[in-house]
């Protein structure tokens, strides 16, 4: 009855906070010149684009590349949030857990009194300790969510990303946090979840991480669709936006249709939906997505449409202290280290960005777990 309850107040809040952004970018749309908030309302962290995998799908595709010395450190960063009246903070990578003081630098945004909202991880690098700090700020309600990614059973997972110990270190990283959840009696419900992304390998088998997520004692699997583009849909968003080939970033496929048959990702969402019935799991999918969404995901060409409202709420933060405008358009709006965020988030790329974005979402788009239908 309380789960019920509080499941309802999470429902309730998450509707008002669309609801703002909903009403923030109508404001916006009227203005018409690309100006958003003063601030972003989240700001999303990559403290590092390391990282200890090389998983076959990675959007953040080039990982070797990244290193550490172009990393802004601990004082960087938190001298950026000094100057930043931001309350949500979400932590992505890369692996985040790759960077030694990434505690330190958790420890000052919760100082500051930042909600941490999400850590997005592969889990491998955790051990007792980490788990414990991680539970300690979610028991004071420092930190929102852990997200572990896990891609199929053990096999699947290890084969996808390209390591024999993934999958073991992953389950034994979600075992720590839980153990060390439960001995400070936090329910983990509202905390911990499995994602999982829909990819050429595991397409017919991917309802099987509900299996692994029971095992695990995990509540919530989240589904990613497949983000990746073609050739033709990154030329065609590089024209549109005047763009070098670099500022592009995601996972290529010439031929989507000939590698992932939307029949054969319907047919296992409906199976994922039954398993997670069976073992009281929440299953997600996202982009949320009936048949016809489905269809035009794994589509190679033809239209689609949606909106997304990410440039006009979220500012990105990237390791070397670069701000870009989304998750795949790396275009570099200003950097941390020169400018404050404020300056570059309603600075003159941003604002021409977003209203090329305000007329229709870009080529690239279709594919973007932020791209929300209608
Ligand atoms: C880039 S990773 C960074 C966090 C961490 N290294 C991890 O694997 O969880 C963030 C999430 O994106 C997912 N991901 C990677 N490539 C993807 C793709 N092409 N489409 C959708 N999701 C993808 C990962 O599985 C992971 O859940
Ligand atoms: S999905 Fe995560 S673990 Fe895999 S290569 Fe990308 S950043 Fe690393
Ligand atoms: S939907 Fe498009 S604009 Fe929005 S984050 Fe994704 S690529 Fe960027």
């Amino acid at each position: 009855m309380l789960t019920i309850a509080r499941n309802a107040a999470r429902g309730l809040r998450n509707r008002i906070r669309d609801a703002r952004t909903v009403r923030q970018v109508e404001a916006i749309r009227a203005r018409g010149d690309g100006t958003s908030t003063p601030f972003p309302n989240l700001v999303t962290l990559e403290p590092t684009r390391r990282c200890n995998l090389h998983c076959v799908m990675c959007y953040t595709s080039e990982v070797e590349r990244y290193t550490r010395m172009d990393e802004l450190s601990v004082e960087e960063i938190d001298r950026v949030f000094s100057e930043l009246p931001v309350k949500r903070v979400n932590l992505v990578g890369g692996e985040v857990f790759i960077r030694k003081d990434i505690f330190q630098i958790m420890d000052n945004l919760v100082r500051r009194g930042i909600v941490i909202e999400n850590v997005t991880t592969n889990g491998t690098l955790l051990d007792e300790e980490k788990a414990a700090r991680l539970a300690e700020y979610i028991k004071r309600k420092q930190l929102s969510g852990l997200t572990f990614s896990i891609d199929g059973e053990e096999e699947m997972h290890n084969a996808i990303r390209k390591s024999p110990k993934a999958f073991e270190l992953t389950m034994r990283g979600i075992a720590q946090v839980l153990e060390a959840l439960k001995a400070r009696g936090v329910e983990p419900r509202k905390h911990v979840k499995i994602t999982s992304v829909v990819t050429p390998d595991n397409v017919a088998v991917f309802s099987k991480v509900v299996g692994v997520a029971a095992r695990a004692g995990v509540p919530t699997v989240q589904y990613n669709h497949l983000i990746c583009a073609t050739e033709a849909e990154i030329q065609a968003t590089e024209m549109m936006l005047g763009l070098p080939r670099a500022e592009v970033d995601t996972w290529i496929v010439p031929d989507l249709e000939g590698k992932i048959r939307s029949e054969d990702v319907l047919k296992e969402m409906a199976v994922a939906e039954a398993e997670g019935a069976k073992h009281g799991i929440r299953v997600h999918f996202r982009p949320a997505k009936d048949p016809a969404g489905v269809k035009a995901h794994y589509a190679n060409q033809g239209p689609f449409g949606g909106t997304c409202w990410s440039p006009f709420d979220n500012c990105r933060i990237t390791f070397s202290g670069k701000v870009n405008y989304c998750l795949l358009l790396r275009s570099e709006m200003g950097d941390v280290r020169t400018q404050s965020v404020a300056e570059i988030w309603n600075g003159e790329k941003f604002r021409r960005l977003r209203k090329e974005l305000l007329a229709a979402p870009y080529p690239i788009c279709r594919r973007c777990c932020k791209l929300s239908p209608g």
